[in-house]
Parts: structure tokens; sequence; C-alpha cells
């Protein structure tokens, strides 16, 4: 299966990807990256003919920069589109042209949070449990069917930093095994609900 990653920042879920299928636990091939950041550091991670990005701000409108990436990504005939740290909202014509194999990984224990901040506004609730999520995409944000999550204790001495980093230690693999079970085709969105092997979950 054919994965195309979106990312608009540093890229260790990219990385968490790339390494997993090196590895060879993942049956998947990255055909494209594509970034609404140019300077992003996650675009330095695959070889040049592998990118694309546009500087989203140069746009006059989301819908015109969505259409510029739903042009690029679909040129890359993906199987599944993942955001993996991809900071900009998919407009709702991306997501009815793609719906279905978008996923997301969203920092939270979804539906609490969703949006920015997530750790910040977890720590400031006094959790004591946080973590992540991976969903499908709908154009609602971070709303779609959650397809799995993995959770961290939230310490006393906790900053959002330190949060953070506590959950990005299991973002990574999470996102692999999702990746996995999406790459063998296992997973499909079924309206609100996900199914596993046909099955809801
Ligand atoms: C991750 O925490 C991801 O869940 C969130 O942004 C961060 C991206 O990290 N949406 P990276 O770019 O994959 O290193």
């Amino acid at each position: 299966p054919r994965l195309a990653v979106l990312v608009s920042g540093r890229g260790s879920n990219l990385q968490a990807l790339l390494d997993a299928i090196a590895a060879g636990h993942l049956a998947a091939q990255v055909v494209g990256v594509f970034s609404d950041r140019p300077a992003a550091p996650a675009l330095q991670r695959v070889p040049a003919p592998l990118r694309w990005s546009r500087d989203a701000r140069a746009f006059p409108t989301r819908a015109e920069f969505d259409a510029a990436l739903a042009v690029a990504v679909a040129a890359a005939q993906p199987d599944w589109i993942v955001c993996a740290g991809y900071l900009r909202i998919l407009g709702d014509d991306f997501v009815a042209r793609f719906r279905g194999r978008v996923l997301n990984i969203h920092p939270s224990l979804l539906p609490k949070y969703r949006g920015l901040h997530t750790h910040a506004r977890a720590l400031a609730a006094g959790e004591r449990e946080h973590g992540v999520s991976v969903h499908f995409v709908v154009p609602e944000l971070d709303a779609g069917a959650v397809i799995a999550q993995a959770r961290v204790p939230v310490l006393a001495d906790d900053e959002a930093d330190t949060l953070a980093a506590r959950v990005l230690q299991v973002e990574h693999p999470l996102l692999v095994a999702v990746v996995r079970l999406a790459a063998a085709g296992r997973i499909a969105e079924h309206g609100a609900t996900v199914l596993l092997d046909g099955h809801p979950l």
C-alpha cells in the first residue's frame, strides 16, 4: 500500500513510519510527504523527489491551498493519507475527496481536548491520565471515529513539555500499529464507527 504523509513540523511520527518500513515491520511505501510549511524539518526525512510543500499563507484562501494539496496528493496515488503532526485544518472538499482513507494522530484521549494545546489543557483540568488517539478524519476537527488510543499517567510535577514528551513516546508505536492495520486492509470507516476485520470495534 502507498502512503501519503502530511506534516507541519518535526516529523518524529513520520520517522517512526519510515523506521518501521525499513525494519520490515510495516509493509507499505511512503510515496509522498506533503507540508503547508516549506521549512518543516519533517520534509528533510525523505528524499527531495518525495517532498511537496507550499506556504499555505501565500494562498488567498484556505480552499485554494487545499485544492493544490489535493491535486498533489492525488498525483501520488496513495491508498492511505496519514496526518502526522499536520497542524492545518483540512477543508471539506479535501476530506470529501479522500474520505475513509485519511488518518490523523491527535495528542489527547478523544473526545477530550480536540484542537490545539492539548497537554496544557489536560494539566489545567487536573487530569490524572492523558494520551493520544488515531482517528479517521472527518470535516469536523478531531471528531472522526477513533481507531485506537494509548494512555500515559499525568505526574504531579508535569509541565506541558514533560507531558508532551511522555505522550510522544506512545504516539510512535500506536501510529505504526494503526497504519499496519490500514495497510493490511483490516480497518474501515463505517459512519461514526470503525470496522476491524468487518466487525464494529
Ligand atoms: C505530535 O504530538 C502529534 O500528535 C501532534 O503534533 C506532534 C507532531 O510531532 N499532532 P512530530 O512532528 O510527529 O514529531
